[in-house]
């Protein structure tokens, strides 16, 4: 059955950029609306003498929807003082009227922005505290519709289609960062044996890992695996330190890939591994790894990612250049000391710079 949808809008043009943003995204989904300017919302208050505003009516009728839908511009990189006035707010829902904000758990929280310029650090700051603000109050993030509203709007046409499809289907979103062919899902615990079975027991493990090609790189222990990963690489919501996911392709689960946390000159490593040689040669390490590099440096503004493949591997370090890493002019011991750590003894370092890219390139 479909799911019930209401808008809560928040920006000081109640027919500006970010209502043309609610139109393009939900043109052909039903919705209810309510624009806060219409509504007198107090700041938060300690000692909830404001009670006799508006809040509690909106939120009344809020929690009667299946799937709330929060509409921002962009100010300063952050929601709204609007739409963070009616969010400190929930606060009352978490204590005098806890019997309301019980009723936000298992329903579904999606944002819908339009922003004018850029986010040098990524969008992270814009939307991580709403995903978290989710968590909290046991409701499931659907994601958000990041709308370019410069003349003339830069609609990214795939991201609107993905944003809508999550919106429109009935089940809870999936964590998917959504590539050309492939889909990247945000990896769970109960993920950890195939990737491990994926990287090193595989008849595509034989050019990474073991002898005859690779005898000083010996195949992993399963238990050393778990303790080599930390449990934050398959937590949500997504955060900079790092996370491995599942590649997907035509519906099935193919791969793994992962970043991991960037150094002081702001570059992270990446890793890939493909679940067999038949998926190799289909593009699909090439798009999960230019997917990933595009998601992770708009969402944190990680300005560079870096690879360390073998030479002997020379499908891996094609892959990578492929989607822009360039081979670094490094002894292997300069690079072992610039990178604080060597995988092979002929790793080819890799660094593709992300600064040539827009966040919606
Ligand atoms: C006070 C203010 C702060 C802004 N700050 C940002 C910003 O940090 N980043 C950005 O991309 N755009 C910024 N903008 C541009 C708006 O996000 C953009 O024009 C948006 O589409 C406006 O939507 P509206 O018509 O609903 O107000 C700012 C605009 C205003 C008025």
């Amino acid at each position: 059955m479909e799911r019930s949808k209401i808008v809560i809008f928040a920006s000081s043009r109640s027919d500006g950029n970010t209502r043309a943003a609610v139109r393009l995204a939900l043109s052909d989904i039903k919705h209810e609306f309510i624009d806060l300017a219409t509504k007198q919302i107090s700041l938060f208050d300690y000692q909830h003498a404001n009670l006799g505003d508006d809040f509690l009516s909106v939120v009344e009728e809020m929690i009667t929807y299946d799937d709330i839908i929060l509409a921002t511009p962009v100010y300063w990189y952050a929601a709204s003082a609007q739409m963070k006035i009616f969010l400190d707010r929930w606060s009352d829902l978490l204590t005098i009227r806890k019997d309301l904000g019980v009723q936000l758990a298992g329903k579904r929280l999606f944002v819908i922005c339009s922003y004018a310029t850029d986010f040098p650090l990524g969008t992270a700051s814009f939307e991580v505290p709403m995903q978290m603000m989710c968590d909290y109050m046991n409701m499931n993030y659907g994601g958000c519709f990041y709308y370019f509203s410069e003349q003339p709007p830069t609609i990214e046409a795939e991201k609107l289609k993905v944003f809508q499809k999550n919106l429109q289907s009935t089940a809870l979103v999936e964590n998917k960062i959504q590539g050309k062919k492939i889909s990247l899902r945000m990896a769970v615990l109960e993920d950890r044996k195939n990737l491990y079975t994926w990287m090193y027991e595989s008849d595509a493990s034989k050019s990474m890992w073991g002898a005859p090609l690779f005898p000083e790189k010996p195949i992993k222990l399963w238990e050393d695996f778990k303790n080599s990963w930390a449990l934050f690489y398959y937590q949500n919501p997504l955060a900079s330190c790092g996370h491995v996911f599942v590649i997907e392709y035509e519906g099935e689960d193919v791969g793994g890939i992962a970043f991991h946390k960037p150094d002081v000159k702001n570059r992270s490593e990446i890793d890939i591994w493909l679940r067999s040689e038949k998926d190799c040669g289909k593009g699909i390490g090439k798009d999960a790894i230019d997917t990933l590099c595009k998601h992770i440096y708009q969402q944190f503004g990680i300005l560079f990612f870096w690879a360390m493949p073998s030479a002997r591997n020379p499908r891996s370090v094609g892959t990578f250049q492929k989607v822009g890493f360039k081979p670094l002019p490094l002894t292997p011991e300069t690079a072992k000391l610039e990178f604080g750590g060597q995988d092979y003894i002929d790793s080819i370092y890799l660094l593709r710079d992300m600064s040539s890219n827009s966040p919606s390139s």
